[in-house]
């Protein structure tokens, strides 16, 4: 993992820290689709498209019980963001390498662009939107914040979701080392690492 960070604090801080505070808060308060609107667009949809017949998928995203007729081609990242508007989760790669598009299924960070819709009935599903408890972040989004762990904050959804799973879902990391390694499916262009590192050790003493 590449330890470079060029930019200091001062250098971005403030606006990182409202950058980041922003996005959050626009996070926490999406509301969430009803079931009266998540199955009116799945019945908006058509049984087919282009000759492909689409399947039902009925699953509970960030608590709240949705059905779609997708695609069965269709990834999951392509269907938060653009069917149901959830566009916290990033397409880095959309090929497995990066790890911007990491969600919760279940409670395990899954890589949503490898990830079938069609795959996903039954499942429980969180994405960033869905991590804060009401206007209370996260304590991974908190630590994000005060330890400026990010700079253009592309990878940040990402890196929090995988984090947050490595601690509650995998038993965390004893050292900096460990969180390095198993956090190493998620790139960082612009090398934030020393910081993320930061943010997730004092995440994970609050987490534990
Ligand atoms: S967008 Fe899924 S791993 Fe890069
Ligand atoms: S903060 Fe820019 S890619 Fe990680």
């Amino acid at each position: 993992m590449n330890q470079d960070d060029d930019a200091g604090p001062n250098r971005w801080g403030v606006s990182r820290r409202n950058f980041l505070g922003g996005s959050l808060a626009a996070a926490a308060a999406v509301t969430p689709l009803t079931t009266g609107q998540v199955e009116a667009a799945g019945a908006a949809s058509a049984l087919t498209v282009d000759g492909v017949a689409q399947v039902t998928v009925r699953a509970a995203v960030n608590g709240a019980p949705v059905t779609l007729r997708v695609d069965p081609r269709a990834t999951l990242l392509d269907t938060l963001r653009e069917r149901l508007d959830l566009k916290g989760t990033k397409k880095g790669c959309d090929r497995g390498q990066c790890g911007a598009c990491t969600v919760h299924i279940d409670g395990q960070r899954v890589l949503s662009c490898l990830t079938l819709a069609a795959t996903t009935t039954g499942r429980k599903i969180t994405t960033i939107e869905g991590l804060a408890d009401g206007d209370r972040l996260h304590p991974m989004q908190q630590a994000f914040i005060d330890h400026d762990g990010l700079q253009c904050g592309f990878c940040t959804p990402g890196q929090i979701m995988s984090a947050v799973a490595m601690v509650d879902d995998e038993g965390g990391a004893d050292s900096d080392d460990e969180i390095r390694e198993r956090m190493s499916g998620n790139i960082c262009r612009c090398s934030a690492y020393p910081r993320i590192v930061d943010s997730i050790r004092d995440a994970q003493q609050v987490m534990r």
